[in-house]
């Protein structure tokens, strides 16, 4: 909760949420409760029995892990304990906890009403999972907030920069051969993963395949890389929006871009502290990138790993910014018009945006 007088508007709004990765919701206390159910065990072994690692503390309890999350060294530190924990998620009753929980969770505490979530298909693939797990868990669960709370969920895969190119694309082309694209139940495609030695040019096979089979498109950049990395991916992908993109804000030239072909940006202010890339919220580009005319909305990332779920992410804004109520209000119709849902969905999530200003408003605040 935050001390600005703006909380209870913060609160009430209707929230949108295009970056959050279903693996990064997997808290330690649901990671160490799937991990007995499958047998699997923590710390994980070493990979070498012949010359075991020291098994790693941070395994000892969910709270010794909690503990390590707080100090993530860097976007690989992280990467590796993310990487670690896929271990545990082996069915869709596993799939459909994560998602049921994350979403009811995000539904009570931040009154979010629509989620476009990620998933990293690859992590899966590779350990001998297949891709119609993770989708028929997520849908499941998705079903069922729908019905309980009428917030609409759907599903984007993340391939993995950390794989090859044609490992991404033999990944795509089997969503796209089993129909999870033409049915429905996967709607965009994400890249993800470290940005450093792994130049946008490198993946343009792969959009455009997604392209040519009209996917929407979106991929992380901007987060480690710079400015021209963002721009880049832009242009070599044909991109609607792009994660994080905050590296951009140090190149006007390429700011100026990003507002002229309207692309939105899915910033994560609070992952970004969490991982290094800032000192403070306060250093992020939210002033600027407002100022500016470039859409964004804001979003969790990964908040079982941050400590920062999308309400703490909102009040961490407004406490580094002091936002005034209209500038939250373009924040929420930006989030909305940059959402990959019908029309009809947008003006009902708009129409909610607008009631809740309103009530705001009417209220003399
Ligand atoms: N950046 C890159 N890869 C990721 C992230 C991120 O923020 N979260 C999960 N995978
Ligand atoms: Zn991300």
């Amino acid at each position: 909760m935050c001390k600005s007088p703006l909380h209870p508007l913060l609160t009430a709004l209707p929230k949108y949420e295009h970056h959050v990765h279903l693996e990064g919701t997997l808290s330690p206390s649901l990671l160490f409760t799937l991990a007995a159910k499958n047998n699997i065990s923590l710390p994980p072994s070493s990979p070498s029995p012949s010359s075991p690692d020291p098994p790693d503390p941070a395994f000892l309890s969910p709270a010794t892990l909690s503990a390590r999350y707080t100090s993530f060294s860097s976007l690989s530190d992280f990467l590796h304990y993310y990487y670690l924990a896929f271990r545990v998620l082996l069915t869709p009753a596993d799939f459909e906890s994560l998602t049921y929980s994350y979403l009811s969770h995000a539904a009570r505490s931040a009154n979010l009403r629509h989620a476009e979530v990620f998933f990293d298909p690859q992590g899966h693939t590779s350990r001998g999972v297949p891709i119609s797990h993770v989708v028929d868990g997520f849908l499941a669960a998705a079903a069922r907030i729908k019905a309980e709370f009428g917030l609409t969920a759907t599903l984007t895969p993340c391939l993995l920069r950390d794989f090859s190119v044609e490992d991404g694309l033999s990944c795509l082309k089997e969503m796209i051969s089993s129909g999870f694209y033409r049915d429905g139940k996967l709607i965009g495609l994400g890249l993800c993963g470290t940005e450093i030695s792994k130049p946008p040019a490198m993946w343009k096979p792969i959009f455009d395949l997604a392209k040519h089979h009209g996917i929407h498109r979106t991929a992380h950049a901007g987060e480690e890389g710079p400015a021209a990395y963002v721009r880049a991916a832009v242009e070599e992908f044909g991109l609607e929006r792009v994660d994080h993109g905050v590296r951009a804000a140090e190149e006007e030239e390429v700011v100026g871009f990003l507002v002229e072909r309207g692309v939105m940006l899915t910033m994560c202010p609070v992952s970004n502290v969490a991982l290094k890339g800032f000192a403070s919220l306060g250093e992020t580009p939210v002033r600027r990138f407002l100022d500016r005319g470039v859409r964004f909305s804001l979003n969790s990332d990964d908040p079982a790993y941050f400590g920062g779920y999308l309400q703490d992410v909102y009040c961490a804004v407004e406490e580094a910014f002091g936002l005034s109520a209209g500038e939250w209000e373009t924040i929420a119709r930006n989030a909305v018009e940059g959402s990959w849902c019908s029309q009809e969905r947008k003006a009902e999530l708009l129409d909610e945006v607008e009631k809740v200003l309103r009530g705001w408003t009417e209220k003399g605040e």
